[in-house]
């Protein structure tokens, strides 16, 4: 098995679930591959057991540790998973990642590796699940974060700017301002118009003196009405901060009022993952060592109506799942 990607609350538990149902209850050997990818291509590997993997139930993070490595980006790397595999002698690969992570498996698939994925990310944002591994814990952290800043605002009568993680989807962004209460959300699903949002505070600020925006690190302005570029690493990973420095900037500008920004950044994949968090990534591990067991491949383990089920990996990495219009509307409700 890898884990590949960002980390996140949740890794070590599904490990955790991998190595006992494989081995204790069908007596099947685990090994994980360092660093996602990159471990398969380099052979970097290390034996999993029972005795290994105690105590990781509540640890944060991923022992296998994991990088955003893309095997489609390097020249050979799908010809050496290969050998690595034969040599190895690799019966199925368990991927645990998000849908970059996930949606390398697909050239694999293609020379006949049996693979099972299994969605992790605090985005939420992989199709054809209703959750990922990772989301309850940055949702708990976001919202009790959110909860905190309300103090700030109302006693320094302050417009408090929250930017928290989702590059594509809006899903914690949304969630986390709904349950923190906060008073404007801005999301890559529903551009905003800075303008707007500005006039909005000020006619809020009639009443009362202070209120929160929650910024999703990719939220989007419609065209031509704010001035930003949001700067990407070469992966593809936004700059912490950057828009949620826009945001404030702006609404200081236009309003005059007091205002401040906390980049709550990579805190919200930090740390033990909730009882949720656990219990899915037990869920999913057990069944994706199931799904391997019974010879299947191309599938992924899912949520969905609160079930754990397989779905095709290929239409799981078609794309991402933008937050749903229900939220969203409830969030316009609210807020504003
Ligand atoms: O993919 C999950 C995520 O948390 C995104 O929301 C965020 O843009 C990205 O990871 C940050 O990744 P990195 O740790 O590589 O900067």
């Amino acid at each position: 098995m890898l884990t590949g990607g960002g980390d996140c609350p949740g890794l070590n538990a599904v490990l955790r679930a991998v190595v006992r149902s494989a081995e204790d209850s069908y007596g099947a050997n685990v090994v994980g591959f360092r660093h996602g990818w990159r471990g398969v291509v380099e052979s970097d590997s290390v034996e999993l057991t029972t005795v290994a993997t105690k105590g990781l139930l509540n640890a944060g993070g991923t022992v296998l540790g994991t990088s955003r490595y893309h095997p489609s980006d390097h020249d050979g790397a799908v010809d050496a998973i290969l050998d690595t595999i034969a040599r190895d002698r690799i019966g199925a690969l368990l991927v645990v990642g998000g849908d970059g992570t996930l949606a390398a498996a697909q050239p694999l698939m293609a020379r006949g590796v049996p693979i099972i994925g299994i969605p992790k990310t605090i985005d939420n944002d992989v199709r054809l699940t209703d959750r990922s591994v990772g989301f309850d814990t940055a949702l708990l952290i976001a919202t009790e974060a959110i909860d905190r800043v309300h103090t700030t605002a109302e006693s320094h009568d302050r417009v408090m700017v929250v930017e928290v993680m989702g590059h594509r989807a809006g899903w914690l962004a949304l969630c986390a301002g709904i349950a923190g209460g906060a008073h404007f959300i801005l999301t890559p699903e529903d551009p905003f118009d800075i303008g707007e949002v500005a006039a909005a505070l000020r006619h809020r600020h009639r009443r009362v003196s202070s209120s929160i925006v929650v910024v999703a690190e990719g939220a989007q302005a419609t065209p031509g009405t704010l001035d930003f570029v949001p700067a990407e690493s070469p992966m593809g990973q936004i700059t912490a901060g950057a828009i949620g420095e826009r945001v404030r900037s702006e609404l200081t500008a236009r309003t005059g009022f007091d205002t401040r920004l906390v980049v709550l950044g990579h805190v919200q994949r930090g740390g033990s993952p909730t009882p949720t968090d656990r219990l899915l990534a037990t869920r999913f591990g057990v069944a994706a060592v199931e799904a391997v067991l019974e010879g299947k491949s191309g599938l992924m383990t899912a949520l969905v109506d609160d079930q754990v089920c397989l779905v095709p990996l290929d239409e799981a990495t078609a794309g991402i799942r933008p937050a749903p219009e229900d939220l969203r509307r409830l969030a316009r409700m609210l807020t504003g």
